[in-house]
């Protein structure tokens, strides 16, 4: 069976993409900073899979570390969700973002090639098109990011698709995910931001276990049903099963570089969110309308189709299982991992 390499593995969406390629039979090996996360989840991910993943404490953009890593595991692909991923962090501090996410990308790539491994799924985000002209938001609309992360994520699509054409012995999957949100039905993993979650769900899921008054409504007059911003937002473990759909693809895609929107491709508002969180979590869940958050859009989902038809993808989990899953984990794990369980 296959070995794939998983930076950030210890963050949100990488442990429950390490849950899922675990219980599909790969050897699984994790390298992060724990930057932004911390060692149990890899615990956890092993106490869920049956199988703990090695975890490789390092950054990707040092050299000497990744080469012994790559050296050690002998991956046959790597999936890259390193990096770090706040849109107003990027704003405020534009070049460590650049530096840091391009930089992992292209030192990660290069020990890649020196190392003969030429399978990569990159972590990119529907953040690339800003402002849509269209929705659905289909792969071939415009790119055009609003954030200088966002353009940290277009830069990355942009090197690893220069690479492929370059040899085509490398092949890649540029995986743009619109909002993803819940946790593993265990609730033995879950997204643990540190600090105010700048987030709907985590935001919400603290407003529920009593960090938080209320939450702060960001605009009541989009152009909208109920006047409230629109989202696609999809289970992590939906999220999960596409990565491996895509790693499979890849297979028999040498020379090639698809990108894939993973998405539901349906439209929810902020309130219909608030009201499914309500339902999961039996809390009132009160909010406070605010002005609009500069750089927001009124609307975006998905056009996930060419998913669907090149990997046999989709979404299949509701709005519900993602309140029920996402509460499994907040509900037991109020301060997060490190506050242990409740
Ligand atoms: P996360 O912060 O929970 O996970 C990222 C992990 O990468 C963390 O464990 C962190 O410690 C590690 N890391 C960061 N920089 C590193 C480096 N240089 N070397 C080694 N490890 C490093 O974030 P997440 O929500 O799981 O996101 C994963 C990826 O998906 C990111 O690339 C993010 O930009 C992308 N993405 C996330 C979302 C989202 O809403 N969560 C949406 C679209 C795309
Ligand atoms: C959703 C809606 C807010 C918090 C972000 C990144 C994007 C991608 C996914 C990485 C908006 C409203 C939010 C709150 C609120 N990440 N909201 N009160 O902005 O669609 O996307 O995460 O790639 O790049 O930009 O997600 O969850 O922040 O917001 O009213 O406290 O909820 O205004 O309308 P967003 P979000």
């Amino acid at each position: 069976m296959a070995t794939v390499l998983v930076t950030g593995g210890a963050g949100y969406i990488g442990s429950h993409t390490c849950v899922a390629l675990l219980e599909a039979g790969y050897e699984v090996a994790v390298l992060d900073s724990l930057a932004n996360s911390s060692a149990a989840s890899i615990d956890a991910v092993g106490e869920i899979a049956g199988r703990r993943p090695r975890l490789h404490i390092a950054d990707c953009r040092d050299e000497s570390s990744l080469e012994t890593v790559l050296a050690e595991v002998r991956p046959d692909a790597v999936l890259h969700f390193a990096g770090l991923k706040s849109v107003p962090d990027s704003v405020a501090d534009p070049l460590r973002y650049y530096r840091h996410n391009l930089d992992s990308a292209a030192v990660l790539l290069a020990a890649m090639e020196r190392n003969g491994i030429r399978q990569i799924v990159f972590s990119s985000s529907a953040t690339v098109y800003g402002l849509p002209d269209e929705l659905p938001v289909s792969e071939t609309a415009t790119t055009r990011p609003a954030n200088p992360y966002g353009w940290t994520k277009l830069l990355i699509e942009q090197m690893i698709a220069d690479l492929v054409r370059a040899d085509p012995r490398w092949s890649a999957a540029l995986l743009r995910y619109f909002n993803p949100v819940g946790a593993h039905p265990s609730g033995l993993i879950g997204e643990d931001p540190e600090g105010i979650p700048g987030n709907l769900m985590p935001y919400l899921l603290q407003v529920a276990v009593g960090r938080h008054p209320h939450l702060p409504l960001y605009g009541t007059d989009y152009p909208t049903p109920d006047g409230t911003a629109v989202r696609d937002y999809i289970h992590v473990m939906d999220l999960a099963d596409g990565h491996l759909a895509a790693l499979e693809h890849l297979r028999s895609s040498s020379g090639q570089t698809h990108t894939y929107n993973l998405g539901t491709g349906q439209g929810v508002s902020v309130l219909e969110v608030v009201s499914a969180m309500r339902e999961a979590t039996g809390h009132p869940l009160p909010h406070e309308e605010l002005d609009r958050r500069p750089g927001d859009v009124p609307e975006l989902w998905a056009d996930p189709g060419q998913a669907l038809k090149e990997l046999g993808w989709s979404a299949s989990r509701t709005l519900a299982d993602m309140c029920r899953d996402a509460w499994a984990w907040q509900s037991t794990h109020p301060q997060g991992f490190r506050g242990g369980k409740a």
